[in-house]
Parts: structure tokens; sequence; C-alpha cells
């Protein structure tokens, strides 16, 4: 008998550190991380990890063999800085990586017999503001409004959303005996800022590089202008983004992938809440034209009514709670001790 299990991507990563704690505090199955890298000893404890590639097929061959897969969170991606640098790594990753993935679940689900969820975060970078006018023009902009992205990383996220899409509704006609095999759920997200771990390779850094610097005591010069503005959610509203939609009753919704966001600030107002707290921060502005031109193609906003609706999405950090109730005190706490 194969030992039933919840599988997560990428989990070395921010969101992969956030989710561990949190589905390891009240899932009865068991979890299995698969990352490049290994996992930092304090949720290595947690699950079970195999340290390989997305890409290697008999690695992913073997872990089916052992597990019955039921959910899949698939974070493993380049983010948006990174992937310009090399974009047909970031293409083979992201796209060839999330495929063999879809594909993987839908052949779980019919030796199941039973749906395989497959929950996808998806990105903000989805989508590309032709110029900052529009971009002023449009302040929460809907799931289905300029779906044009810039980045190599923005077309990868908004195609392999289709392609969810697509696996989700080519296998239901294929068995139309049965229910729906593979369940995909994909949120987009806006920036992320976690008080525990600091990304890499993304467009949107700047925020928590600025927070992080500051509460180390060290000089930071941020790579977008003071007026550069996107929306940023707190990793644990993050989170529970992921698994409250995961948990949502499948008729419940009324489209696959969700906008969710929490709170817009400009760079120049992210530094004002970063000072209010450490009020001998050292910040700059050297801004970097192609991370800039990221940021200016993003939206300054998202709607997410569709996800308050659905299945009764509401942030619990808004920017100030953000601040004064998870980001300052824990990461005052990490870097203290
Ligand atoms: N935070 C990501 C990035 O900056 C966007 O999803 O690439």
């Amino acid at each position: 008998m194969r030992k039933k299990g919840i599988l997560i991507t990428g989990a070395a990563g921010e969101i992969g550190d956030a989710l561990i704690r949190s589905l390891a505090s009240r899932d009865q199955y068991q979890i299995i991380t698969l990352d490049v890298r290994p996992l930092p000893t304090e949720t290595s404890s947690l699950v079970t990890h195999i340290q390989g590639d997305i890409m290697d097929q008999s690695m992913l061959a073997r872990l089916v063999s052992e597990y019955e897969i039921a959910t899949i969170y698939h974070l493993a991606a380049l983010l948006s800085t990174r992937a310009e640098f090399t974009p047909e790594a970031a293409h083979k990753v992201n796209v060839e990586g999330t495929l063999g993935l879809l594909k993987l679940a839908a052949e779980q689900s019919q030796w199941r017999g039973e749906p395989v969820l497959f929950i996808f975060p998806s990105s903000i970078a989805a989508y590309g503001m032709p110029d900052l006018e529009t971009k002023a023009r449009f302040p929460h902009v809907r799931e289905w409004e300029w779906n044009y992205p810039k980045t190599m990383y923005g077309c990868n996220k908004l195609y392999c959303e289709l392609l969810g899409i697509y696996y989700s509704q080519h296998f239901r006609q294929l068995a139309a005996d049965r229910p729906v095999m593979l369940d995909f759920r994909g949120v987009r997200f806006p920036g992320l800022i976690s008080a525990f771990t600091v990304p890499s390779g993304g467009t949107s850094d700047y925020g928590p590089e600025m927070l992080h610097a500051a509460a180390q005591h060290l000089p930071y010069e941020c790579f977008v202008s003071p007026e550069a503005c996107i929306p940023f959610m707190a990793m644990p509203d993050a989170v529970i983004a992921l698994t409250h939609l995961a948990n949502a009753p499948q008729s419940a919704l009324s489209r696959r992938v969700y906008n969710v966001t929490s709170f817009s600030l400009t760079a120049a107002e992210f530094k004002d809440w970063v000072v209010k707290y450490f009020p001998d921060a050292q910040i700059s502005f050297k801004p970097d034209l192609k991370r800039q031109g990221i940021v200016d193609s993003w939206p300054a906003g998202l709607n997410d009514n569709d996800a308050r609706r659905d299945w009764s999405w509401k942030p619990e950090y808004d920017v100030q709670r953000a601040f004064s109730e998870y980001l300052v005190p824990n990461i005052r706490n990490r870097y203290q001790g």
C-alpha cells in the first residue's frame, strides 16, 4: 500500500517554509517536500524531504510509486528578475516543470479514482500595464484585464494557469463517468513579505530587503524609484490564501485562478513604514532601469472581490498590523537572536 501524502515542490523557498509550518500543524497526511536545495533543519523534521529536480522524471516516478498524492502545492519557480537573465532556463523550470507535475497529478487521480488537487501560486507578474498612465487609470485590476505580461516569469505563470485549466477540462472529458480528475486552483499573489526569510531573484524583493537590512543596521539601496507602486501581502496571509482556496468546495468556485491582495504601497511609503520602526535605517534610491520597468508594468493594485465572495478570502494583516504585529517583532527577534 502506498502512503497518502501532500506534495510541496520548491519547498525550500519562502512560501514553502511558511506553508510547511502551517500544514504540519494540522494536516493528517504525510507531507513530502521536493527542492533542489536541502530544507532548513527547523522544517526538515516536519516532513519527508527529497532533494531533487522537478525535471527529473525517474525521481518523480519513484515518488509516486511510494506515495499516493492527494494534493500538490507546486511552488517551484524561477522568479521574475532571475528569469530575465536566463529566460530559456526559466521557461524550462517554470513551464516544463509545471507541465510534468500536471501530468503526474492527472495520472495520480486516475489511479485513485478521485480528483487530485493542484494548488498553484501565480503572480501579479501575469499582468502587463502598457504605461504608467494606464497603470494610474486602472488601480484595481480584475483577473481578465491586462493579461499582457512583459517578463518571461509572467508569461510562464499566465501560460501555466491556462495549462492547469486545460488539463482540468481535458481529463474531465476523457473520464466522463468519473468526477473531475484534476482540480487545478491558482492565486495571483502580490509581492510577499516574510519576517523569517528573504526572497531571492524576484522584483518585489526591494520591500522585504529594505526591512531586513534596516533590522540588521545595514544600509540599503532600493532598486526602484520612490514612486514605484505595487501591492504587497504578509506571508501568513499568503498561506491562508493557498490553504483556504484548497479547502473551498468546488461548487463555490466561479473561476480557477483568483486575485488576492492586501495593501498597496509606493517604495517611498514602504520606506516610511520601515523608518517608523527602525529610525536609523539608511535607505537610498538608485533605480535599476530593467527592474524599474518590470515593477512599472505590474498593477498598482488588484481587485480580489471574486476570492472574497467565493471562498471568503480576507487578509488578516493590513499594512499597520503587518508591520506592528508580524514583521517588526519577528524580524527584531530573528536578528537580535
Ligand atoms: N514576487 C515575485 C517576483 O518578484 C512576483 O511574483 O518575481
